[in-house]
């Protein structure tokens, strides 16, 4: 019998033919998964990481509650292009605070994940108000009542007492502080800012949306989006070998 007419048996018999094909699957999923129960983590250690503050994790919230995922992701991938656009690829530790984590699926408008610090304060105010003033064509719906809505943070220790329950390393301290520290935050020069600084490294306080009288959900969300990116010293994981 010559090799191709046993070949021609597995082909002409399903029974065969299926059971070839799981070995030949479990084979290369044994390689991909084996390695990993060796590994102690997946997430290599960064430098730089910490929890958001209450103000950032009230601005993810909405982030969330607004649904922008459904056209932003927060993942730029090791891809050359996408490297050149948007800065260094993300690591995996970048999102190990997020609960659940947005990496999203679609972008229909760009990646935010190094959205911080590239416009000012004034520029997001305009752009979620009404997006067209600032991108004329822009297809991104206006967000208007994010600057008119007080934030309801009444609740905010109760958040990061369910991100703690979910792994993220909020102390007791900066729980008993939640609703101060959302007060510390948008607000400029307040007498406590070395505190909230001292618990949240690299924190943005000011005022974000032009009401220095109000904390709004603009407030909010505009600390998030300027907080985006900014925690992770990128000169120290330069790593091109990785991008494709
Ligand atoms: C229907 C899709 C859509 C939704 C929903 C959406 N956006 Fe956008 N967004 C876009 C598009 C398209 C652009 C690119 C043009 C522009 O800047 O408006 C954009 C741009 C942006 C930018 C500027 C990014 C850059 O690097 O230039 C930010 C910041 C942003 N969006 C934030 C948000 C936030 C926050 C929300 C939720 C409150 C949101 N978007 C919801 C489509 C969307």
């Amino acid at each position: 019998m010559s090799l191709w007419s046993k070949h021609k048996l597995l082909e002409k018999n399903s029974i065969f033919m299926s059971i070839g094909v799981l070995i030949v699957i479990s084979i290369g999923g044994l390689v991909e998964i084996v390695p990993l129960f060796y590994l102690k983590s997946t997430i290599e250690k960064v430098e730089g990481m910490r929890p958001y503050t209450p103000l950032e994790l009230a601005g993810r919230n909405i982030y969330v509650r607004e649904g922008c995922y459904n056209c932003h992701s927060q993942m730029v991938r090791p891809l050359r292009d996408e490297v050149e656009r948007y800065g260094h690829y993300s690591l995996a530790a970048e999102s190990m605070y997020d609960r659940p984590f947005q990496w999203g699926s679609k972008r229909t408008g760009p990646d935010l994940a190094r959205v911080g610090g590239k416009y000012s304060d004034e520029w997001h105010r305009d752009h979620l108000n009404q997006p067209r003033s600032v991108v004329p064509g822009t297809v991104m719906p206006a967000y208007p009542w994010l600057a008119k809505t007080d934030l309801d943070f009444e609740h905010i220790a109760n958040d990061l007492k369910v991100q703690t329950q979910l792994g993220v390393p909020y102390t007791p301290e900066m729980i008993a502080n939640a609703g101060a520290d959302i007060r510390i935050q948008a607000t400029p020069d307040h007498p406590d800012a070395d505190a909230l600084s001292k618990r949240y490294p690299k924190v943005q306080s000011r005022d974000f949306d032009g009401d220095p009288k109000r904390i709004t959900e603009a407030d909010a969300l505009i600390a998030y989006l300027q907080l985006l990116g900014t925690l992770v010293d990128f000169k120290l994981y330069n790593d091109k070998a990785n991008i494709r």
